[in-house]
């Protein structure tokens, strides 16, 4: 893949004459086929023309994403939902009505007009509004639909910071739009509504109660909690891989302290990932203190605090479960993932 110099623009002002020009810029890029990475309310995404087959192709080779994980359909509007879906039912009006902009991707029989390496081939697309200013304005500015993979590396924890964008893909790419820290720091939930009752393939910043509450009854892919082949293309693959080896801890704290310290008479330099009340004392050689312990606070920080850790300066990373309800589920769900399904459970006798 040949060098580009990648544009930075910062478009944390919103209106200003600065954020206009980058819009601008960055949407006369996306319309060339180049691609550009933006900001959206989840994690920042890749995005290219959806239309275009080259720039479609350019987005799996800048990642390195295997070719048959399909990409979701950015647009800005939510009358746009009709470039690439066939048809909008019932069930995906009222997602929409309740939850766009946001962090819910909703699949649907595509229309046919798209590259057909956005969809890998199949029948259906992603689509999502996102809830973001710059995305939005850069979309629009784009004048197309918008394929966009979260902008990491494949296999890397998804961006929440251009930074992030700019260590996997400076070089690669045409431009970052930096908005700064994404808010939810997590991906979009994604669920498939050509099928009945609708099924979440994804868990993500959408809860399944919160859809729930607006269409009753959904199905959650049973492969995010058994040992099932996934139905999503894109959840078979390993993700969110830290550059030490995570291990997750299922246990009390001084559980915690004690593998900590296992791992060190090993030899092992240990990482840990706690909250701010268990800060100086883990026994740890290098600490990420999240500011607080609530699950959105853990949901937003996870990606960086998993991208802290260089291999360089730990061999081990260690973090607490938390609980597996609502967002915390999702959290749970990437936790999982990140750590390649390690998990240590306490032995407790009570
Ligand atoms: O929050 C998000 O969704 C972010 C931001 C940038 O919008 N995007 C994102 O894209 O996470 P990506 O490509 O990293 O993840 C898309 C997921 C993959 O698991 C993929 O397999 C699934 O959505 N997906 C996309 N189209 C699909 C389809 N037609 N059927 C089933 N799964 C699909
Ligand atoms: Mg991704």
């Amino acid at each position: 893949m040949d060098y580009q110099q990648t544009i930075h623009w910062s478009v944390d002002n919103v209106g200003e004459k600065t954020f206009q020009a980058a819009v601008a810029e960055a949407g006369a890029l996306l319309r060339e086929g180049k691609l550009v990475a933006f900001p959206t309310e989840t994690v920042y995404g890749l995005g290219a023309d959806a239309r275009s087959d080259a720039a479609v192709a350019s987005v799996f080779q800048a990642k390195g994403r295997p070719s048959d994980n399909p990409l979701i359909v950015h647009i800005a509007d939510k009358q746009d939902a009709a470039l690439a879906a066939a048809a909008i039912t019932e069930t995906a009006e009222k997602l929409m009505d309740a939850f766009w902009p946001g962090a819910l991707t909703i699949i649907l029989p595509h229309n046919g007009t798209l590259s057909t390496k956005v969809t890998a081939g199949l029948s259906t697309v992603g689509i999502r509004l996102p809830d973001h200013p710059a995305a939005r304005a850069v979309i629009r500015a784009s004048g197309c639909p918008i394929a966009a993979p979260s902008a990491n590396r494949s296999g890397r924890p998804s961006p929440t910071r251009a930074m992030h964008v700019a260590e996997d893909l400076d070089g690669r790419i045409a431009g970052i739009l930096d908005g700064g820290p994404t808010g939810v720091g997590l991906e979009s939930t994604v669920i498939d509504c050509t099928v009945e009752p609708p099924l979440i393939l994804r868990p993500g910043g959408v809860t399944s109660a919160e859809i729930e509450a607006v269409i009753g009854t959904v199905d959650v892919d049973p492969a995010l909690s058994e040992e099932e082949q996934p139905r999503s293309p894109g959840m078979k693959y390993r993700h969110y891989a830290p550059e030490a080896p995570l291990t997750l801890l299922d246990g009390t704290t001084a559980f915690m302290h004690e593998q900590i310290r296992a791992s060190r008479e090993r030899g092992e330099r240990v990482g840990v990932i706690l909250t701010k009340d268990l800060a100086g004392e883990s026994g740890a050689d290098r600490e990420y203190v999240l500011p607080a312990g609530d699950t959105e606070t853990v949901a937003r920080e996870l990606y960086h605090a998993l991208r802290t850790f260089k291999e360089t300066e730990v061999d081990q990373i260690f973090m607490q479960v938390i609980a597996g309800e609502d967002l915390g589920f999702a959290v749970m769900n990437r936790l999982v993932k990140a750590a390649g399904g390690r998990v240590l459970t306490e032995n407790r006798t009570f």
